[in-house]
């Protein structure tokens, strides 16, 4: 597999040199700007003796007990994950989703029965870049699985469950709900179709959570409600970095199968940057608090509210379930690329084009190639002015 090269970098190579017709608004990067929780600061600065000491690779009891038990409310699992052995701190999923695969290497390894030439990792498509550099330095085959209008976008999992071949030479399955860009939410049964085909094959499961608590209306059910007491092949990954505004921060968590989170521990100890004990108390609090998240999703209400408002169905989109994108089909407008240098050259709107988040998959396709993603991050206003600006520029000819 070739090395990648990040969305954002293709993207500054196309706009290079090009200038935008108005003032710049940038749709095009998934970082909240929503205030972050007001008792942040106050943490940090009572725990700041703690930068002191290198921090442990299992973070704090107290993180880990914190987050222990907002899962057990948020998903109602009972005493399923336990801070003793089922949790980690993470420096942001963006790390623990690229050391997951090496994790996951190493985990098959111990796996009786499970052949270990030719390894594959399957991957949604569209894709978060970090899941491909996993892939990459693991050597093993990126296997792009599109989602289709049949599957609500995800990946199908009756099409897959045919493929046993490649099944069986998996070794991880990265699996996102919501999903970035499309925003659609995985239900109970295809989270248990995954987690059957997983112990079946052998492989390992890394459900990436991390956009689960920015919904429209009704919390997405996670893979550890599915898994009906039993954590094996499965890992979920959570940050703060969505769900609290606080993507400087670097906190979240993986949660699961406590043999592969051992195993996983002793690598990670050599070589995966730590929490800081002043952000892991800090993120403890934010994990405590849900007031500011539910402001959080009311203010990203409000924006889809406005998009309903300014696009209305002159444009070509679904409203998401889940995340903050808007993921427009501009078909009808020329190619993913041209809508993008018309939009910022015409509007000074920035967006990414959908096949800079995709691969070609096995036949060829770019399922990317006929959308633009717009990430409602910005202000309502800021957010309105782009929107209105993008539809005049698309329909105003
Ligand atoms: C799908 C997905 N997963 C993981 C991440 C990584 O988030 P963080 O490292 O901030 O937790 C992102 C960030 O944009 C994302 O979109």
């Amino acid at each position: 597999m070739q090395q990648e090269r990040s969305p954002f970098q293709q993207l500054a190579d196309l706009l290079e040199g090009v200038e935008p017709g108005q003032s710049p608004i940038n749709l095009t990067l998934g970082e909240p700007k929503h205030a972050m929780p007001a008792f942040i600061g106050d943490i940090i600065r009572e725990n700041e003796t703690g930068f002191r000491p290198y921090p442990p690779i299992r973070g704090t009891d107290d993180f880990r007990e914190t987050v222990a038990s907002w899962i057990e409310n948020r998903y109602q699992t009972g005493d399923l994950i336990t801070a003793e052995k089922h949790i980690l701190p993470l420096n942001g999923t963006r790390e623990g989703l690229f050391h997951a695969a090496i994790g996951a290497r190493d985990w098959a390894k111990t796996q009786p029965g499970k052949p270990t030439e030719n390894p594959a990792i399957l991957l949604p498509n569209p894709f978060y870049h970090s899941y491909a550099a996993g892939a990459h330095a693991m050597d093993a085959e990126a296997v792009f699985l599109n989602g289709t209008n049949e599957s609500n976008f995800l990946p199908d999992l009756d099409e897959l469950a045919t493929e046993t071949h490649l099944l069986d030479r998996t070794i991880a399955f990265f699996y996102a709900s919501p999903a970035n860009p499309q925003g659609s939410i995985a239900s109970l049964q295809d989270w248990q179709k995954l987690i059957a085909l997983a112990r079946k094959h052998k492989f390992m499961i890394f459900a990436d959570e991390c956009y689960s608590e920015i919904y429209r209306t009704t919390p997405p059910p996670g893979i550890l409600q599915a898994c009906e007491g039993n954590v094996s092949n499965i890992i979920t990954f959570h940050s703060l970095s969505k769900r609290s505004n606080l993507a400087g921060l670097r906190c979240g968590f993986a949660a699961g199968d406590a043999d592969f989170l051992t195993q996983w521990t002793k690598y990670r100890n050599m070589a995966a940057p730590q929490v800081p004990l002043p952000l892991l108390a800090a993120g403890a609090a934010a994990y405590r608090d849900e007031a500011h998240v539910e402001e959080n999703r009311r203010l990203y209400n409000e924006k889809y509210e406005a998009a309903r408002r300014i696009l209305g169905t002159d444009l070509d989109y679904q409203q998401p379930e889940g995340g903050f994108f808007l993921w427009l089909n501009i078909r009808a407008f020329g190619t993913d690329i041209a809508v993008t240098k018309k939009l910022w050259k015409q509007a000074g709107v920035r967006v990414i084009p959908g096949s800079f988040l995709a691969r070609r998959d096995r036949q060829n396709i770019n399922p990317g190639e006929d959308f633009i993603r717009l990430a409602l991050v910005a202000p309502l206003d800021e957010t309105s002015t782009a929107l209105s600006r993008l539809k005049s520029c698309l329909l105003d000819q």
